[in-house]
């Protein structure tokens, strides 16, 4: 189909303002963190509706065009990228909370809805919507549900999959599946809508999300931790289950380079623990008795200096104090900012083998000399280890290399290319190593099924039958 009678077509649909194409585009882009350099595309459409998503998917399924979808734009293999040949499809404009059901504990939101937009309305309403990570300012919960994001809380909450009861997708060639039900049981047949989360908008455009919320922790109390062993926070954390059962909501580790990364003085975040520990652990719980809870964490802390359990503590006191040890973990921006080139992971592992595994990938990495540092960091409760690895250049080979060092072990490991970020562009050379012929083969048929001509996010996941 020519370019022109394609763009005509969504303007009959969604009028002239919504199409953006030639010198509109400008000031678009792929990624929040490469804002400035502009946005490869045929042209940028803008939906209000599940209805119009649905027709202009029919119009490009129609005429063999590919289509790319646009969410918060802060996903991390590289999804949101497109060709100049490519419909870009923004779901920025559809971001309405509709409703929220404090009985079924369900919030019913259209998929371009920022994640904090969410957070933030449901604690309004004494509930919670646990999905939180550092970019949840710009995320929006599409792009969350399609990525089946983790984060930090998943070890008391689960992944993005265990939030999602039901939603709304527009298939590739424009039909609507609908499975939005406020039920937390519903065993009738497979899980359609288990689906698409995680699939990466491979499958189909994700309009609405039946989301499930938690009760409204009242009491939120946290620590800092200094270690000498990766044993020793392992232990930690066992103990540290035991102790508080599901109380237990964040348990994050830093190595040492990467903790005073974080606090050094090119930092805007002080240190709560001197630096010259090799792990650092940051610990989170949620409850319901802010003096109770702070009496229980700080009680436990205690045995555990007296135990040997590890070096050094120190608790949060206000909500100050909890930003600020949440930053120092969250807020990586500090450790890329010396470089232009960073290539991050997001690996999982048996628990057991992380210590092991960084001590031997870590020198690799740093041993190459376009290698600045490797920082490794993670959300131990979940055996999700992220490296950070600052380079001196971009470029292809490097880039191979790099991977090459972290995800070789991983078969013998029995780990994953990725615990939570997915596989987009980037990663999907390797996903033979996380996953057999047999299952590569059926994904391929499944995404045939809803997509046989290989026309929406053509090439995330897998190659198939993108005929462009
Ligand atoms: C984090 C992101 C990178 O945990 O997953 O900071
Ligand atoms: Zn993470």
């Amino acid at each position: 189909m020519g370019k022109s009678s394609l763009i005509e077509q969504f303007v009959a649909v969604l009028g002239p303002d919504r199409v953006l194409f030639g010198d509109a585009l400008q000031g678009r882009y792929a990624h929040i963190w490469q804002m400035e350099t502009p946005l490869q595309a045929l042209c940028v459409i803008l939906p209000r509706s599940t209805e119009e998503v649905s027709q202009c998917c029919a119009i490009c399924y129609a005429g063999g065009q590919p289509m790319v979808v646009h969410g918060g734009l802060t996903g991390l293999v590289g999804s949101t990228v497109s060709r100049p040949s490519d419909v870009v499809i923004s779901l920025e404009r559809m971001d309405a909370i509709e409703e929220i059901d404090p009985y079924s504990k369900t919030m019913q939101v259209q998929s371009g809805t920022i994640l904090d937009v969410i957070r933030e309305a449901a604690q309004k309403e004494g509930l919670f919507f646990p999905l939180s990570f550092g970019a949840r300012g710009s995320a929006r919960i599409g792009g969350c549900i399609a990525t089946n994001a983790g984060g930090v809380n998943v070890i008391k909450y689960g992944m993005t999959r265990n939030l999602v009861l039901g939603l709304e997708v527009v298939l590739p060639d424009g039909r609507i599946i609908d499975t939005m039900k406020k039920l937390i049981k519903d065993n009738t047949g497979y899980a359609l809508s288990q689906l698409f989360v995680g699939s990466e908008g491979t499958l189909g455009i994700i309009t609405r999300a039946m989301l499930k919320l938690s009760p409204l922790p009242q009491s939120r109390q946290a620590a800092w931790i200094g270690l000498t062993s990766f044993d020793g926070a392992l232990q930690w954390l066992r103990q540290s289950e035991a102790a508080l059962g599901s109380k237990l909501a964040s348990f994050e580790l830093l190595w040492q380079d990467t903790y005073e990364a974080q606090t050094s003085e090119r930092s805007p975040y002080r240190a709560p623990l001197p630096h010259g520990y090799p792990f650092y652990v940051l610990m989170e719980t949620h409850g319901q008795d802010a003096v109770a809870d702070y009496r229980e964490l700080s009680n436990l802390l205690e045995s555990g200096m007296e135990s040997g359990a590890f070096e050094d503590a120190v608790l949060a006191h206000s909500a100050v104090d909890l930003e600020w040890f949440w930053n120092i973990r969250e807020d990586v921006t500090v450790m890329t900012g010396a470089t232009d080139f960073t290539q991050s992971f997001d690996i999982s592992l048996p628990l057991q083998e992380i210590g092991d595994y960084v001590a031997l990938v870590k020198p690799l990495l740093e041993a190459l000399p376009e290698v600045v540092n490797a920082y490794a960091f993670g959300h131990l409760g979940d055996g999700n280890l992220h490296f950070l690895v600052n380079k001196q250049m971009a470029g292809n080979a490097l880039k191979m290399e790099i991977d090459r060092i972290v995800y070789a072990p991983l078969s013998e490991l029995k780990g994953s290319v990725s615990a939570e970020h997915g596989i987009g562009l980037d990663k999907k050379q390797w996903l033979p190593l996380s996953r057999s012929a047999e299952e590569l083969a059926l994904m391929r048929r499944i995404k045939e099924i809803f997509d046989p001509e290989g026309l929406l996010n053509p090439g995330r996941i897998l190659d198939i039958v993108d005929k462009t």
